[in-house]
């Protein structure tokens, strides 16, 4: 399949390491100019060398330095093409006893500062006449997952809003899509798998044996296997796709 991706400027956001590096190495395989961001200089710039990108820095907790990006992109690159949407995944728990403290910080990292790096990346993709915009949620938006109620409550906003986008700027060239991965062996999903085992009093080979039996692939998934979703969605063939979440999750969720 031809991408079209040779040549076109890609930023990945929380891509030193599993879905969003498995996300940029799809794109830089592709001929896509790559910029990887993280937390640390340290993490991107070893993700980074792995796959000739851009080392960059971004927590996207912090307003102040997703403006910075914004600016840094601009001024080095010109501009974005694919903007890829990523964050850390919030702390696993209940529903129940959640702080506003808690709920404030991960709907600024997991919302308020991924719409507000859009809003300054979209004039120029509109005045290009061409722009893809790919966030990161999780299938917890179609089937909550349990002790993740962070995640389950605030990606929801995501897909409300770039279904709304999708509408607003289809006529420019400009698609917007969401991927849901189901279980992508990542550090996140070992962590979570951990805090499982801790939680219920099973060892972690027996959490992850039981995760597995609920997937019809029987096995987690890849990052490469996500990494190839976004490459599509991001490529020219999938122009007339916009405002849809595609799953990868190896069957996993039940829902239509
Ligand atoms: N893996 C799965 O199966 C799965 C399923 C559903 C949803 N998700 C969600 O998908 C996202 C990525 O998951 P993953 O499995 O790739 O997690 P991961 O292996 O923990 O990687 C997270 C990446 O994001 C970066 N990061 C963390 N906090 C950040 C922040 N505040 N600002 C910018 N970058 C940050 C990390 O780098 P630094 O720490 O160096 O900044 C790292 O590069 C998470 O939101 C996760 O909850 C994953």
């Amino acid at each position: 399949m031809e991408t079209n991706l040779k040549g076109k400027r890609a930023l990945v956001l929380g891509a030193s390491k599993g879905l969003g590096f498995g996300i940029a190495k799809g794109l830089a395989e592709e001929g896509a100019s790559v910029a990887i961001a993280s937390r640390t200089i340290e993490g991107s710039k070893a993700a980074a060398d792995k796959i000739g990108a851009a080392p960059l820095v971004c927590d996207t907790g912090d307003a102040d330095q997703v403006d910075a990006l914004a600016q840094e992109l601009t001024a080095a690159f010109g501009g974005i093409d694919v903007l890829v949407l990523n964050s850390g995944g919030p702390p696993p728990g209940k529903a129940q006893g959640v702080s506003s403290e808690q709920w404030r910080a991960s709907f600024e990292a997991m919302f308020v500062n991924l719409v507000r790096l859009t809003d300054h990346l979209l004039p120029g993709m509109i005045e290009r006449k061409f722009g893809r915009i790919i966030s990161v949620i999780s299938s917890g938006v179609i089937q909550p997952i349990p002790n993740l109620a962070i995640s389950n409550a605030i990606r929801p906003a995501l897909v409300g809003w770039g279904k709304t986008l999708a509408s607003e700027v289809a006529v420019f060239g400009i698609t917007v899509n969401a991927i849901a991965p189901g279980r992508i062996a990542t550090d996140r999903l070992k962590q979570l798998d951990a805090a499982n085992a801790e939680r219920t009093g099973r060892s972690v080979e027996d959490v992850a044996t039981a995760a597995r039996a609920g997937i019809p692939a029987g096995r987690y998934g890849e990052i490469d296997e996500f990494g190839a979703a976004a490459v599509f969605l991001a490529s020219e063939k999938a122009s007339f796709i916009t405002g849809s979440i595609l799953r990868v999750d190896g069957g996993q969720i039940s829902a239509t």
